[in-house]
């Protein structure tokens, strides 16, 4: 018989997580999966439990998913937006959430710009926390809707060949797949500009490559990530349109190829720099799947998470 209790009691990142943690989510993620395709879509798993939403950097599919994953689940939300709250006239963070937990909070998923901020609060207050991305470190929720979602394309993860491709060094979202494609048995590619990679990937077990050719007819899954401009202080770059003409996918690389490959991203997607149009949309595209399983992969974390709390 399957484990039916995380071997956490938050989700602040994929390293944390056991490989028995993610086929457990992997598995209730399918079983609410049909109950979101269902007519009456709301379960009542989650009604006396309140969570809130902090977040403290902008997004538009992990909190809309959380959002709708917490409203599917019939629990009480508080949602928080650092731009329009007394953040802005000095209050600390153990601050803010300590009196947001004086309200009775039970969980809270937080999004937030420095790298570590999740884990500092976990240290410090009683609430279980979902981790939604801290700043270029870790974006746990995302990995797990990725990686369900290659399971559900290809039946399994074990022994296939995934390329990461664009930039590597500010993104929370390949850091996730690093640790997620691994406990789970891929084998990993990634490939962009060398002033994008970091240097720690060789000792992950991840291979570089600057060939965006020799990495598509690698691969069987590319997960496609944009140029993230705002959190480069220096310009490791020379243009947008330099690194669309050396590792821009294009329909024809697609095309040629002569084999199906699965494409990803994570969004927000920058059309006509790291992906052509053509590509985002087309057959193999699996980008809003991924937006849908989304949903159903939150749900299975704050579910089990509560499991945890009775
Ligand atoms: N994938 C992702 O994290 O998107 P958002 O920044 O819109 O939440």
């Amino acid at each position: 018989m399957g484990k039916s209790q995380l071997s956490v009691k938050h989700i602040l990142g994929i390293k944390d997580l056991t490989r028995d943690d993610i086929y457990l989510i992997f598995e209730t993620a399918r079983e609410f999966k049909q109950v979101i395709n269902r007519p009456i879509k709301k379960v009542p798993t989650l009604r006396d439990i309140t969570i809130a939403n902090l977040f403290f950097e902008d997004s538009t599919r992990t909190k809309l998913s959380f959002e709708l994953a917490e409203k599917r689940l019939s629990a009480d939300i508080l949602n928080f937006s650092a731009s329009s709250s007394s953040v802005k006239k000095g209050e600390t963070l153990l601050d803010t959430v300590n009196n947001i937990l004086a309200m009775k909070v039970d969980m809270i998923v937080m999004r937030h710009p420095s790298p570590g901020a999740p884990h500092f609060l976990a240290k410090h207050i009683d609430a279980n926390i979902l981790n939604a991305g801290d700043g270029t470190h870790e974006h746990p929720t995302q990995a797990l809707l990725d990686t369900f979602s290659i399971v559900e394309e290809l039946g399994e993860i074990k022994g296939k060949n995934v390329a990461i491709i664009g930039d590597i060094m500010h993104s929370r979202v390949a850091m996730s797949n690093f640790f997620a494609l691994k406990k789970l048995g891929a084998n990993i590619r990634v490939c962009g500009p060398p002033t994008l990679m970091p240097k720690y990937l060789g000792s992950l077990g991840v291979e570089v490559v600057h060939d965006i050719s020799k990495t598509l007819e690698w691969c069987d899954v590319a997960n496609i990530l944009r140029i993230q401009l705002e959190r480069q202080e220096i310009q490791y770059l020379p243009s947008l349109r330099e690194y669309n003409q050396y590792f821009g996918v294009t329909k024809e690389m697609i095309d040629n190829l002569g084999k199906k490959i699965v494409i990803m991203h994570p969004g927000p997607i920058n059309r006509g720099v790291e992906i052509e149009s053509e590509v985002a949309d087309c057959e193999n595209s699996i980008i809003l799947e991924q937006v849908e399983n989304g949903v159903a992969v939150r749900m299975a974390a704050l579910y089990l998470l509560a499991q945890g709390r009775a």
